[in-house]
């Protein structure tokens, strides 16, 4: 009996310090946080069931996709990734009473309206990522008497992602006064001209897909850390900058009307270079051969006129040679160096003018838990026999068929360990 009460007393004990316990760490908001997302929650339709704002209410015990800080009660996290958000976003909105923001994120909502330049109040922004949506351009500078426009307001934003919006025109210059940006994403929209400042704190510019025109802007030569650049698919023509030659590790400049490359690379970091689809005529630039960190080179359909680069097969780390839709020409059967491009996955020299007969255990294609392989010869004026390094391909876990004197069809033997898409372009031609 005894036992029995005092065993009850024990369990209740616990019972009520576990209660208190998590009581006391349930994070501290503050009402007037709780209204303002509420009512930001209310100037848009759902256009679905399961948003994760449906969690949300005076009483709710947590917030899904919100962080409250710790000792001020305040909004400093907003993860609304796909939360169905259908609406305007007006310059009155709560949003912009959320001051304690650091990290916003509106992606993937049917959001339409001009970008409020209200954002400007938002002054602890660290992240700001607003990509698919429908917002048009921003608000003109005079309008927004705080905002964007006035951005130096935003010291510490480091990321933003406008990219697949409506955004037109010249790309705001109040990207200059960000001054702690290192990410900027401004991928299809439809700008068609930069900032005369980019600010030089910039690593990841990508502005593919918008309506770039004239020349590569020497602007972009200023953020001195620039790493990764991608304005393919534009309208850009000219020669592309020699700044843009020593310093990246990503550089795509791919769907342009770009005319030359400077010959100017240096042992720098560059690891992908994409210059596919120009009208880039000349020979392929001898100083890449510094780059020793590349491993990927695409400058398929261009009007390069040059020999087969057999000096690329210094570069430690090529996994990918793609000179496709040129014009280089000449044999590849007397090759300088005995054995080489021992890291190459993808090799497409299709529809050139190269000639002669294929040198015997020169490329060696590997397949090495990657997810395909490509080769590509076809489209030339080989001749004579498949060479022997074919053969290799095959023992490296390609199964080869050959029809009439060409090989013409590859299916893939991979490890049982790696997934492999199903989709992918696995695929052998070798037309002689
Ligand atoms: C997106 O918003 C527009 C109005 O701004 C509306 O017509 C359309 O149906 C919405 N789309 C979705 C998927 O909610
Ligand atoms: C939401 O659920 C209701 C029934 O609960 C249904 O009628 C409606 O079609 C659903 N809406 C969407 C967008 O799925
Ligand atoms: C916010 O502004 C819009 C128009 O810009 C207006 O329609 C709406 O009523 C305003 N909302 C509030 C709460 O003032
Ligand atoms: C861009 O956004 C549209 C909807 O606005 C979407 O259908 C499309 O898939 C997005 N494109 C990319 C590349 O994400
Ligand atoms: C906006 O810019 C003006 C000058 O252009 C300045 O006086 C004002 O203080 C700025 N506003 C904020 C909030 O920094
Ligand atoms: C936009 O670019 C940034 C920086 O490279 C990247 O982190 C981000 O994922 C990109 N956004 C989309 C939607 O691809
Ligand atoms: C893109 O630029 C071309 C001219 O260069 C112009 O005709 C076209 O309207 C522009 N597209 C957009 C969406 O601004
Ligand atoms: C370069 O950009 C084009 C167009 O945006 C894209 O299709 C291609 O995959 C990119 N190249 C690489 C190597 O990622
Ligand atoms: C380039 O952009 C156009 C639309 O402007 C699009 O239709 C096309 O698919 C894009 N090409 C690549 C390679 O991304
Ligand atoms: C390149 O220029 C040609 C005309 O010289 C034009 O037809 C083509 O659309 C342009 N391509 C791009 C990607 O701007
Ligand atoms: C090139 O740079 C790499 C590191 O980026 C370095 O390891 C290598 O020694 C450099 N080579 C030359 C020839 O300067
Ligand atoms: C590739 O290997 C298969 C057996 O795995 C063999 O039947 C075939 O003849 C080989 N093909 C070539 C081109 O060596």
């Amino acid at each position: 009996m005894t036992l029995h009460v005092l065993s009850c007393l024990f369990i209740c004990v616990f019972a009520l310090s576990f209660l208190v316990t998590t009581l006391v760490s349930l994070p501290s908001r503050r009402l007037d946080q709780v209204e303002s997302l509420l009512a930001f929650k209310n100037e848009f339709a759902l256009s679905c069931n399961k948003s994760v704002t449906n969690s949300w209410s005076r009483d709710a015990i947590s917030f899904d996709g919100v962080s409250f800080d710790e000792d001020t009660g305040g909004v400093t996290e907003l993860k609304l990734r796909g939360a169905c958000l259908s609406g305007t976003l007006d310059a009155n909105s709560s949003l912009f009473r959320l001051h304690q923001l650091k990290h916003l994120d509106l992606s993937l909502n049917n959001i339409s309206s001009s970008l409020p330049g209200e954002f400007g109040r938002l002054t602890e922004l660290e992240f700001l990522d607003l990509h698919q949506n429908r917002f048009t351009e921003e608000l003109p500078s005079s309008i927004s008497s705080l905002g964007l426009a006035n951005a130096t307001v935003l010291t510490k934003l480091h990321f933003l992602d406008i990219s697949n919006n409506s955004l037109q025109g010249k790309v705001p210059g109040w990207l200059s006064n960000f001054p702690s940006l290192t990410a900027i994403n401004l991928s299809r929209n439809s700008f068609d001209s930069f900032p005369n400042n980019i600010p030089p704190t910039v690593k990841y510019l990508v502005a593919s897909n918008n309506n770039f025109t004239g020349e590569i802007p020497l602007s972009l030569c200023n953020p001195r850390n620039l790493l990764v650049l991608d304005l393919s698919n534009n309208s850009l023509t000219g020669s592309v900058p020699r700044c843009l030659s020593d310093k990246m590790t990503v550089l795509n400049l791919s769907h342009n009307n770009l005319t030359s490359l400077p010959d100017t690379f240096s042992n720098s970091s560059l690891r992908l270079l994409d210059v596919g689809d120009n009208q880039i005529s000349g020979k392929l630039p001898r100083s890449l051969v510094h780059c020793k960190s590349l491993e990927f080179v695409d400058v398929q359909s261009n009007r390069i006129s040059d020999t087969f680069p057999f000096w690329l097969e210094s570069l430690p780390n090529l996994k990918a040679l793609i000179l496709r839709s040129n014009r280089f020409y000449g044999p590849i059967s007397s090759p300088p160096y005995p054995f080489a491009f021992s890291k190459l996955i993808i090799i497409d020299i299709a529809g050139n003018m190269f000639d002669g007969s294929l040198p015997p255990n020169y490329f060696v294609v590997k397949q090495i838990g990657e997810s395909y392989s490509f080769v590509d010869f076809s489209g030339n004026r080989f001749e004579g026999e498949i060479p022997e390094s074919i053969g290799l391909l095959n023992k490296s876990g390609l199964k080869i068929s050959i029809i009439n004197g060409s090989v013409s069809k590859v299916s893939p033997c991979r490890p049982q360990s790696v997934p492999v898409p199903k989709t992918s372009p696995v695929q052998i031609r070798l037309s002689i």
